[in-house]
């Protein structure tokens, strides 16, 4: 599910934003508000509230945000920020990185696009201090969608009406489309041993579409892959995560691309190769249904239906097979409920990828879905089992065996 941070400013256009938080959920995304002290003087929080489901933050300074999320989380939860209506105080503080509420924080904070949809009356809009901080912000790589040309609230007329709340609507479902994730600046890019090098990683479960409305999946939360992604791009290496759906926030310092299928899954992979290191975490459903249902299907007066049931492609055979450009190291995650041991040395040998990292999902262990795991690293060579650890922990010891593993291997 994508995810929107709303920044409301305080204008008159204030009242299309909350129109605007509905049209965003109604199309699937989840939408946190942030309210200005101005903002509050045209919306109350209470109506974005109600609108949007989640709670509205408004004080830099709150103790109980703090403890729930804090502000840098906040800023990171999104995929998109959105400041809606952006006014000339918004836009003039997020083109100087001011950082004196939270607001202005999150724009400073975040690690993702921001797109503003500017409103303010035609001569703010015109002004040379406007025009410097659209173009800086546009230099930066933020977005803009309008201002409209129309009559104002203030009874003028020109440029600086805030779009249509389904103008904005498009504007950031074409902005989903692409990553949002800003690239680190060059001089604080992690200087690990994986400098240089580039991963990519599977996470989460794969929907495989029975119609339109239902599908094949499993209880896989992405946990485990999402943290080692961010842990092998904290050792410096250039990050790709190919997810499924999952409910997590975009890991931390990667270029996210999210998928539904285990065949779109597959093609995001390729797509992202050449790479060093491949990491196949995700639970790919083993079969998709032979012939998905253009329609949702009907109960048919006691006849239950029977679907026939084709395998989806092995993406982690796939990738260890390649003839051409195939990774240096190829690691493969093997859930198992009973001789977990046995069928991920099978696994190794029978998918040719380098090391398995073996665990025993059966629902008493809890490891799927929760934040826990006990893994066992299982190589040519022999085994490594290892405690009962916290799955960052698993993923910071994880990455620093894959980076050793690519050092030692010469490549
Ligand atoms: C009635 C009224 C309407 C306003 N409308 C706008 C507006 O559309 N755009 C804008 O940039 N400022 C507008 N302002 C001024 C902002 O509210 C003011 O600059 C405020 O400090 C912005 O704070 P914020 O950027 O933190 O939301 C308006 C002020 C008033 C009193």
């Amino acid at each position: 599910m994508s995810r929107v941070l709303l920044v409301i400013g305080g204008g008159v256009a204030a009242y299309k934003s909350l129109d605007l938080i509905r049209r965003l959920k109604e199309r699937g995304i989840a939408v946190r508000c942030v309210l200005t002290n101005a903002a509050k003087q045209f919306v109350t929080p209470l109506a974005a509230a109600s609108l949007s489901g989640e709670k509205v933050h408004d004080d830099l300074f709150s103790l109980t945000d703090e403890a729930e999320m804090g502000h840098i989380e906040l800023s990171r939860w999104a995929n998109l920020v959105v400041v809606a209506p952006a006014t000339a105080d918004l836009l003039a503080k997020a083109a100087n990185g001011l950082a004196n509420d939270l607001a202005s924080t999150l724009l400073l904070a975040t690690d993702k696009k921001t797109l503003f949809a500017p409103a303010m009356n035609l001569r703010m809009w015109l002004h040379p201090a406007t025009r410097r901080n659209v173009a800086t912000l546009t230099a930066d790589g933020a977005l803009f969608v309008g201002p409209n040309e129309g009559e104002m609230a203030c009874g003028e007329f020109g440029p600086g009406r805030m779009s249509e709340p389904l103008e904005i609507v498009a504007a950031v479902e074409a902005a989903l489309k692409s990553p949002t994730a800003l690239p680190l600046p060059a001089a604080t890019k992690p200087k690990g041993p994986l400098a240089g090098r580039r991963v990519v990683v599977t996470a989460g479960p794969t929907h495989e579409p029975i119609d339109p409305v239902r599908y094949i999946a499993n209880r896989s939360s992405g946990k485990q892959g999402y943290a080692l992604a961010a842990a092998l791009a904290a050792l410096g290496g250039e990050v790709t995560l190919v997810s499924g759906p999952t409910h997590l926030p975009d890991a931390h310092g990667v270029t996210m691309r999210r998928v539904e299928t285990a065949r779109q899954m597959l093609a995001a992979v390729e797509a992202a190769m050449p790479a060093d290191v491949f990491v196949a975490a995700a639970a790919v459903a083993d079969w998709r249904v032979a012939s998905e249902g253009g329609e949702k299907i009907k109960k048919q007066g006691g006849r239950t239906p029977s679907f026939a049931l084709v395998e989806n492609p092995d993406i982690l055979a796939t990738i260890a097979r390649r003839k051409k450009a195939r990774p240096a190291l190829v690691v493969g995650f093997a859930a198992e409920t009973e001789t977990v041991i046995e069928h991920a040395r099978a696994k190794l040998a029978r998918k040719g990828c380098d090391l398995i990292v073996a665990n025993d999902v059966s629902p008493e262990t809890g490891i799927m879905g929760g934040d826990r795991n006990t893994v066992h690293l299982v190589t040519p060579d022999g085994v490594e089992d290892w405690p009962d650890l916290d799955k960052t922990e698993v993923a910071r010891r994880l990455a620093a065996a894959i980076a050793a593993r690519l050092a030692g291997a010469g490549r």
